[in-house]
């Protein structure tokens, strides 16, 4: 008889059973993002027949115009997060400031960061679009409020990261350390199914993805690094959602690059909440990820919604970048 593929939540108690001290908590999180993310899905695929195409009609802390999907997917996840009990602090990029919870004494020992909605130009297009989350252990003392020092923590500390990406399927990608794992939604069941076990990047890929458009306001070395990929050896992919653009990469292998400009020397990505959840996945299969010149797993965040320079992709592609970008002449 044909196996059935596991659904994300026997995924996760599978490898919540590999660490014996485990109280189950962790499975009770991730199985809160995993249905957040589908009731997002299921949004995001009727938002040309409901209400909720187009703008909120505020700015966020960002300075930008908020879709309704970003409000929609925002309280889902800030709703389903509450309510699992296992959280003392919640990042999003909607929110100026911090949610602090408290926690259930037992299991609130985690803290989220979270893009409920990226790519959100893209909605009303009906292009791609995606919601990134990464899980750190909370570092304030266990009883209480949980706060931002829960949350300014580097890459290298997150216990689990992962996207999902609502395109022509729904398709959810994490990693708790122990490699990277893709589940396609199953309508019909309401189930995310195994489908990608184990995703590698490959080293090199046929493609590389940046907004060219911008090439006027890079610095000289930036060019200089972009142009290592334009010998006609790659095709050039950009959809302009974050989640879209790294899947693609994920799986394909090329290059990803967010590089700053004249008009945002930081670049434009937020490190916390959309680079450092990536980069872990990148790292954990076996691609890399930095700001041109630092692994974006080492840099601490000083405030929730700092930016930095992103690069992605296999691990040849981007030590290519890099050194073009240090400038070595090969
Ligand atoms: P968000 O919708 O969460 O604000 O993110 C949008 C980001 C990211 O998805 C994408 O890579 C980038 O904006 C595209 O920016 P440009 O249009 O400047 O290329
Ligand atoms: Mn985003
Ligand atoms: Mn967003």
């Amino acid at each position: 008889m044909q196996q059935r593929p596991m659904t994300l939540v026997e995924h996760i108690e599978a490898s919540e059973r590999r660490f014996p001290e485990a109280t189950g908590a962790f499975t009770v999180l991730m199985q809160a993002i995993g249905l957040a993310c589908k009731i997002i899905s299921r949004e995001v695929n009727q938002a040309g027949l409901g209400k909720l195409l187009g703008l909120a009609g505020r700015t966020n802390v960002q300075g930008e115009q908020v879709a309704r999907l970003d409000e929609f997917a925002n309280d889902t996840l800030v709703r389903t997060l509450t309510r699992s009990g296992s959280v003392c602090a919640l990042g999003s990029e909607e929110l100026a400031v911090p949610i602090r919870l408290p926690p259930a004494p037992e299991t609130g020992h985690y803290a989220v960061v979270f893009d409920p909605l990226d790519g959100s130009s893209n909605i009303d297009v009906a292009v791609s679009v995606g919601t990134i989350f990464g899980v750190f252990r909370r570092r304030s003392p266990a009883e209480g409020l949980g706060g931002v020092e829960d949350l300014l923590q580097p890459a290298s500390s997150l216990v689990a990261a992962g996207y999902a990406i609502y395109g022509s399927s729904t398709v959810f990608v994490y990693s708790t350390g122990l490699g990277v794992h893709g589940f396609t939604l199953d309508p019909s069941l309401g189930e995310l199914l195994l489908s990608h076990e184990n995703i590698r990047v490959p080293a090199r890929g046929p493609y590389y993805s940046c907004n060219t458009g911008y090439r006027d306001r890079w610095p000289e070395d930036v060019a200089r690094a972009v142009s290592r990929f334009e010998d006609g050896s790659r095709s050039l992919r950009y959809v302009g959602s974050l989640v879209a653009d790294a899947h693609r990469t994920l799986l394909r292998g090329g290059i990803f690059i967010y590089p700053p400009d004249r008009s945002k020397p930081e670049g434009k990505l937020r490190l916390l909440y959309e680079a450092a959840p990536l980069a872990f996945l990148f790292e954990q299969a076996g691609g890399r990820a930095s700001d041109g010149r630092q692994r974006i797993t080492e840099k601490v965040p000083a405030q929730l919604h700092d930016r930095t320079p992103l690069v992605l992709g296999g691990s040849e592609d981007v030590a290519l970048y890099e050194s073009a970008l240090a400038g070595d002449a090969s």
